[in-house]
């Protein structure tokens, strides 16, 4: 696929705070930040002119991890409100959650917890999905998450789950290929299989980050390494196969110097521009 200026991804990075300074002072930044919806409270101190500052220069996206999309609980409507707040405030071009129960038995799980992946999950996605859509106004993505583990007895996949959410409503994925290297890796599967088993016009979103590992060697996803080369290697192969709208880096410790950081956005640029498979 020979790829155009036109449909080349906003490459960027998600916001913290570490690079607060350096985001508004800098000559150079990345074409697009995002934002977490936890962080960017309006009510908070200062972070209604840190939006106005940070919209002047660069795209904006939008991100949460608490929306639990598949359960059938729904989390408090004060997290709910404090959303429909943020993408008030923020006005992101587009906003994700994750595949992922985070809300169960009157309590905040504090993980990314796998759904049951089959037609009655589905049916709680798709309505959460539409509750969702009306309470915040925007398009929503829902991101491939890491599995620590599967649930046993499900009817499908997670590449297979995401691709029934699309067809059935539209929902578009963000692909995050560190997370699906990780659940690759660790479970003896093919990742590139993984992100080709997606409908390709579905992928509106990427993810990446160096991955980790625990102790006992499967790997983790700790957000604070620099990307690997297999991981540039799963990417340019992804860039061969989906046109986001969007690709960010989402480094969340051992932060690199923000020219360092800005090195890995200009890489992923390039190779989203020009994407050549590795062998
Ligand atoms: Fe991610």
């Amino acid at each position: 696929m020979s790829a155009s200026v036109a449909n080349t991804p906003l490459v960027g990075f998600a916001y913290r705070r570490h690079y607060r300074a350096a985001l508004h002072e800098a000559e150079r930044g990345p074409d697009v930040l995002e934002l977490m919806a936890e962080t960017f409270d309006p009510r908070l101190p200062g972070r209604v002119d840190d939006v106005r500052a940070l919209r002047e220069r660069y795209a904006l996206v939008g991100h949460s991890v608490g929306l639990s999309i598949g359960s059938v609980e729904r989390p408090p409507q004060a997290y709910l409100d404090g959303l429909a707040r943020f993408v008030e405030l923020v006005q992101p071009r587009v906003y994700s959650d994750h595949f992922a129960v985070t809300y169960a038995g009157g309590r905040d799980l504090g993980h990314l917890t796998p759904i049951w992946y089959g037609e009655q999950a589905l049916e709680v996605v798709v309505r959460n999905l539409t509750a969702a859509r009306r309470l915040l106004g925007v398009p929503i993505c829902l991101e491939i998450i890491a599995e620590p583990f599967a649930l046993p007895g499900a009817q499908w996949d997670q590449a297979r789950f995401a691709a029934e959410v699309w067809r059935a409503c539209g929902c578009g994925i963000h692909l995050d290929v560190t997370n699906v290297f990780i659940n690759a890796r660790n479970s003896g599967q093919c990742p590139r299989a993984f992100v080709a088993a997606l409908p390709a016009e579905a992928v509106q979103m990427i993810h990446a980050v160096g991955f980790g590992r625990y102790e006992h060697g499967e790997l983790a996803d700790t957000h604070d390494e620099d990307i690997q080369q297999e991981l540039w290697d799963l990417l340019a192969y992804t860039f061969t196969r989906v046109r986001p709208a969007t690709a960010v880096i989402e480094r969340d410790g051992n932060f690199p110097p923000y020219a360092s950081l800005l090195a890995e956005v200009d890489r992923m640029r390039s190779l989203a521009e020009r994407p050549e498979v590795a062998p």
